[in-house]
């Protein structure tokens, strides 16, 4: 793992989209790995204002979103369908079919599984993975404990991450229980990855991430078997890692 000190947020953001534009000049016809959260929406940010200025252009590349809600609409503003047309999607020139995200919606969950990681084996692999990190250590939706070669699969959601995510929602009842997400085996599979962490509530697990063992209660701690992952971490987020 490389680490890349942001200063804030703001800093980790135009890191990030500086790292994927760079790639998406390189290879234009590349595949992208998405992720939503608080996270990664001054990426997105970053992203748009480049395409404004830049027109770096998405008509080639193809998007796997990490996971999604099962149960939620697309058309629902908590749905991940929802936020990355709203951060993302809907300001950039990417076609609609090249992009992909998980039907939470599907009759068949397990169908929809299989299908949603066919579509990644079919259009090559991921070559560029952006993540974020809960603060339990868990990626995608893979929450502590889940075998590290899993595939894509339905999860129930732990009681902390429902907690964390309420924000979003009127009131815990509305948090969905499940959710359909790429497994840490797929996740590690793509060519290169970026995690994110930003501010204080993430210290603990970054500085988890960068001394612990690889440990299946640490989700994101099998990263470090990867061998190409920045770690784009800000001055607060690294704040137990430096002292
Ligand atoms: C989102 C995702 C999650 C988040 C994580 C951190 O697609 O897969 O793993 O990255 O829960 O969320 P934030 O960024 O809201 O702290």
């Amino acid at each position: 793992m490389k680490l890349i000190e942001a200063r804030d947020y703001e800093e980790m953001s135009q890191l990030a989209a500086g790292l994927i534009i760079g790639e998406i000049n390189e290879f234009p016809t590349m595949t992208l790995g998405l992720a939503t959260g608080a996270t990664p929406v001054g990426t997105y940010r970053a992203l748009i204002q480049d395409y404004q200025h830049n027109r770096t252009s998405y008509s080639r590349v193809t998007t796997f979103n990490l996971d999604e809600y099962v149960g939620l609409h697309p058309t629902h503003p908590n749905s991940y369908h929802y936020y990355m047309k709203e951060k993302l999607f809907d300001h950039i020139d990417i076609p609609s079919h090249r992009i992909h995200i998980p039907d939470g919606m599907a009759d068949v969950l397990e169908q929809e599984c299989q299908r949603y990681e066919g579509s990644i084996e079919e259009s090559g692999g991921i070559d560029l993975q952006l993540l974020g990190i809960g603060s339990n250590g868990h990626i995608g939706f893979n929450e502590p404990g889940t075998p590290f070669d899993k595939a894509t699969h339905v999860v129930e959601l732990t009681p902390s991450t429902r907690e964390a995510n309420r924000r979003y929602f009127n009131g815990l009842s509305e948090v969905p229980t499940h959710a359909i997400t790429m497994g840490i085996g797929t996740i590690m599979k793509s060519k290169k990855i970026i995690l994110l962490a930003s501010g204080l509530k993430k210290a603990r697990i970054v500085h988890q991430l960068l001394f612990g063992e690889v440990d299946n209660n640490v989700p994101a701690s099998i990263l470090k078997e990867h061998s190409h992952v920045w770690v784009i971490a800000d001055q607060e987020a690294l704040r137990y890692a430096k002292s």
